[in-house]
């Protein structure tokens, strides 16, 4: 790829590298590559979602000069609108829950947005992040609010150009799709695009404790257990960027396992995986493990270790958790993983549209 010369950082998303993991690629026999989306001028996958939301309500004429954005978000939403915001000359407010890690907030409101943190409630909750931001929007006509659940501009983003890129750096010999999912977008967009190339790769939804995604797949209901150390993704509803996603397998891991293979892949690679990513990263294990050798897997380096620093690399917050930061063997894992195929969900697909 040619490097790129920019006016402004709205230009600098997207493009990013795939990077293959020589570690886990050597051990499982398939190549498992991480597209850095950390790359993005925010540092995370979200850029790309908040370039299109952004966008598409220019083009709409939704969001007119002048006007004020907001939006509820557990954090990297909030950095890559910041981003957008700035470069495009919007002012931002930032709805977030005040339990994130703080190496997100201050990087909200260093790229020059307001912040308004609200309590961690429940969705049903009329204090919760979400329906703060939507009333703030229905409250001030001079504020256009992104709503990143419901509006298919997120997911748009992915279908327009991550799974384009996907496709083009793998010249199209891409087996298997791996991706947590928030919003949906990353999951929803990805996996159009490339089932539109060949129905047959694989799409495998990545899922942490304490989401219902895992087991709305499984049951059409929305159910959890425990919880995790993950932000920004693992939900209890269906939103319309997920409802979207084209998913043929569903897997739930503990967080015990994203702490061994980030720190494995920290070890082996020199890569610091963020904690969403580790579970990215430790699903496309399990999904190679579980198919022939040979496989093209893909996978989501969605932002890096520094964003989950006070979590994932903390053993005090680890010790918190009641979980070990001494890492599981990889033989071990392997094992684990290779006599566990029951975890892994085959999905029926009559419970949603298409
Ligand atoms: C670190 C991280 N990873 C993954 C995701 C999930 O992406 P999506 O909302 O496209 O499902 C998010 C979403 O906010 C995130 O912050």
């Amino acid at each position: 790829m040619v490097s790129r010369v920019v006016d402004r950082q709205t230009d600098m998303i997207g493009n990013t590298d795939l990077l293959k993991i020589q570690s886990l690629s050597k051990i499982s026999g398939s190549d498992i590559y991480v597209k850095c989306e950390y790359q993005n001028p925010g540092g995370s996958i979200k850029d790309r979602a908040a370039l299109q939301l952004v966008k598409d309500a220019i083009d709409s004429g939704e969001l007119q000069p002048g006007m004020s954005i907001v939006e509820g978000t557990a954090g990297n939403t909030g950095i890559g609108l910041a981003v957008v915001a700035k470069s495009l000359g919007y002012d931002l407010l930032v709805v977030m829950p005040n339990d994130q890690t703080p190496e997100k907030t201050k990087m909200i409101e260093l790229h020059g947005a307001r912040l308004k943190a609200v309590p961690p409630v429940p969705f049903k909750n009329r204090e919760h992040f979400y329906h703060t931001a939507r009333r703030i929007a229905e409250e001030n006509d001079n504020f256009w609010w992104a709503n990143q659940f419901e509006n298919t501009s997120n997911m748009r983003a992915h279908y327009l150009h991550t799974g384009p890129e996907i496709w083009q750096q793998t010249e199209g010999n891409v087996d298997i799709l791996v991706s947590v999912s928030g919003t949906g977008g990353t999951i929803g967009g990805n996996s159009r695009y490339l089932k539109e190339q060949n129905p047959n790769i694989e799409i495998w939804l990545a899922d942490p404790d304490g989401s219902g995604s895992f087991e709305f797949l499984r049951s059409g209901e929305y159910k959890s257990a425990g919880g995790s150390m993950t932000e920004g993704i693992g939900i209890m509803r269906l939103v319309e960027n997920f409802r979207q996603a084209k998913i043929d397998y569903a897997l739930n891991l503990p967080d015990q396992d994203l702490v061994s293979i980030a720190n494995f892949v920290r070890e082996q690679d020199g890569i610091v995986l963020g904690s969403s990513s580790a579970l990215n990263v430790a699903a496309a294990f399990f999904a190679a493990l579980h198919r022939e050798p040979g496989k093209t897997i893909v996978t989501f380096a969605c932002d890096l270790g520094e964003r989950s620093a006070s979590k994932l690399y903390n053993p005090d917050y680890l010790q918190s958790r009641e979980l070990s930061q001494i890492a599981e063997p990889i033989e071990k894992i392997m094992q684990r993983y290779k006599s566990d195929g029951n975890r892994i969900l085959k999905v029926n697909r009559e419970y949603w549209l298409d």
